[in-house]
């Protein structure tokens, strides 16, 4: 597919995004450690910006989770290619995402980490894309909410590329009939 990538949120937008998430996450938890999860790849960006601004990380570990499916599309199974290695139980923890989609990696993840008795489970998430959600999850901190566009960039990839453009831009495709 031949494509070029417009830009949707500019780099200065997310830094000030990014400050005003975690200005909303410190006063929260005031002075209570916080654990962060990654889920990889995607929110590695978003998380190496946003930790630095939150008072209390505690701790950083990531969660490598799969759907089964294709391109631009996510499936409702999803399978642990990564497992944590910290133990959350008792623990605040934040799961940092770069974006929200149908929500099954969500809620399936939720599900599994709730299962691990973490004092309290909450979820920042970069970007959301309402209009496309299956699954109801119920998300705390969301950075921007977007229309149905495939999006790439600050760590978001398409097929594995331009994770490091440092705005958000959108895929668009140059022939229609393709
Ligand atoms: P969900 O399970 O459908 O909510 O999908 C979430 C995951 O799908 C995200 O973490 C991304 O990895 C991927 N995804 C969803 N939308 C996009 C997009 O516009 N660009 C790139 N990846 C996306
Ligand atoms: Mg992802």
């Amino acid at each position: 597919m031949k494509y070029h990538i417009e830009e949707m949120i500019s780099k200065n937008k997310i830094e000030l995004k990014v400050s005003e998430l975690a200005k909303k996450i410190n006063e929260d938890f005031d002075n209570e450690e916080i654990l962060l999860i990654g889920l990889l790849r995607g929110s590695v960006m978003f998380l190496a910006d946003i930790s630095r601004k939150i008072k209390n990380v505690s701790e950083i570990d990531f969660m490598s989770v799969s759907s089964y499916g294709n391109n631009m599309q996510t499936s409702g199974e999803i399978k642990i290619l990564k497992d944590l290695d910290v133990n959350i139980e008792n623990k605040n923890v934040i799961i940092v995402e770069d974006i929200i989609d149908t929500g099954f990696t969500l809620s399936k993840v939720t599900k599994i980490l709730n299962e691990r008795n973490p004092k309290t489970l909450k979820i920042v998430t970069l970007l959301d894309k309402p209009d496309r959600r299956i699954v109801e999850v119920s998300v705390e901190y969301i950075g921007f909410i977007i229309p149905d566009e495939f999006v790439v960039g600050y760590g978001i990839d398409y097929a594995q590329k331009h994770r490091t453009l440092p705005y958000i831009g959108k895929v668009v495709k140059d022939d229609k009939n393709e």
